[in-house]
């Protein structure tokens, strides 16, 4: 019964789409009694694994019919729920023996927060006052490489999305969360060779690529991929993080400088997706929820909002990483200023 419940909760978490990170928690108690009862199956002998693997098989193929077997599934559900809403139950097996559990979080409206990837305290207010016409002008050889490898890079984008800005930006976001993970990780490592601080470097480059992921996140909810372009951000990326990587590692004043300028691009793309909800061309529709809670929105939050947070959050983007290449051609090192933390 509690494979069933497993097998059952798991499909609903995989095809449920954008619920299914409401629902983990419920799977991973599944998978707690689920696991139990595997090793009960496990000690029968040397056919239990077999049987257990069967069994799994079996219930995941055939989900036209409601068997005994999902309607068992179902009804454990609805107990687990109501003991949750009784408050009568206690922490289940894997929680209690590892002492992992998440508290209940709850909104300034008085209800449940619904995300496991993100805490309310990580939100934040975008500040969408800054000045999105900031440039930086290349000065030297390598600011004009960096410009110049940025702008033959728009070249390919241009003419494979022309104005599709959703699909786009979707796209880019896959490349956008690169940077910052690659230079917090070489920050990090660095850190741990020449036993100092990095001034905060490491935390802010990773907070860097975590809202970049958030906005790729955000932009799932909007633009379905497509196979081919599953495809093409899988190879765009075993490309970029190497060459990304390397660059880093040879110079990361050019890194950051690449980044500013690939961010300073971003913001060029969003404004264009901007006017094209403007003009009618994309429909407005409704923030999905995830970007609410992140940007503090208000609930009837359209996509132009998101997108207009979004193009903040590429400016602050951009200063970031010009200010840490400046760093650079200034001759010091990142820890020897002050590292932008939360300044998104
Ligand atoms: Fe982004
Ligand atoms: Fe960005």
């Amino acid at each position: 019964m509690k494979h069933s419940a497993l097998c059952y909760m798991a499909r609903r978490a995989l095809i449920g789409g954008r619920n299914s990170n409401r629902q983990s928690s419920a799977v991973v108690r599944s998978f707690a009694a689920a696991e139990i009862g595997q090793r009960h199956l496990y000690a029968d002998g040397g056919n239990g694994g077999f049987f257990y693997w069967k069994r799994m098989m079996s219930s995941q193929a055939a989900p036209s019919k409601p068997s005994a077997e999902e309607t068992e599934a179902k009804s454990t559900e609805k107990n687990e729920k109501k003991e949750e809403s009784s408050g009568t139950k206690n922490n289940v097996v894997v929680s209690s023996y590892w002492g992992i559990s998440r508290p209940k979080i709850m909104r300034e409206d008085g209800t449940e927060w619904p995300w496991n990837c993100f805490m309310p305290w990580e939100t934040y207010q975008s500040n969408v006052s800054i000045d999105l016409n900031k440039h930086h002008v290349p000065k030297n050889f390598l600011d004009k490489v960096a410009y110049r490898t940025v702008k033959l890079l728009r070249i390919p984008t241009d003419v494979f999305f022309k104005r599709r800005y959703g699909c786009r930006a979707m796209m880019l976001e896959t490349v956008a969360a690169v940077p910052g993970m690659v230079g917090g990780m070489l920050l990090h490592l660095k850190s741990l060779r020449k036993f100092q601080h990095s001034g905060g470097w490491v935390k802010a480059l990773l907070e860097e690529a975590e809202n970049e992921r958030m906005h790729l996140m955000t932009m799932v909810e909007l633009v379905k991929p497509k196979w081919y372009e599953r495809f093409l951000v899988l190879a765009v990326q075993g490309v970029f993080f190497n060459a990304f990587f390397v660059l880093y590692i040879l110079s990361p004043k050019v890194a950051h400088r690449v980044v500013g300028y690939l961010e300073e691009e971003a913001i060029h793309s969003y404004t264009e997706y901007l006017k094209d909800i403007d003009s009618g061309a994309i429909e407005n529709v409704p923030a999905p929820a995830i970007a609410i809670d992140y940007w503090r929105l208000p609930k009837d939050a359209k996509l132009k909002d998101v997108i207009t947070v979004i193009r903040a959050d590429e400016a602050h983007h951009r200063d970031v990483n010009h200010f840490a290449s400046d760093i650079h051609f200034h001759g010091k090192e990142l820890r020897d200023a002050p590292a932008p933390l939360g300044y998104h």
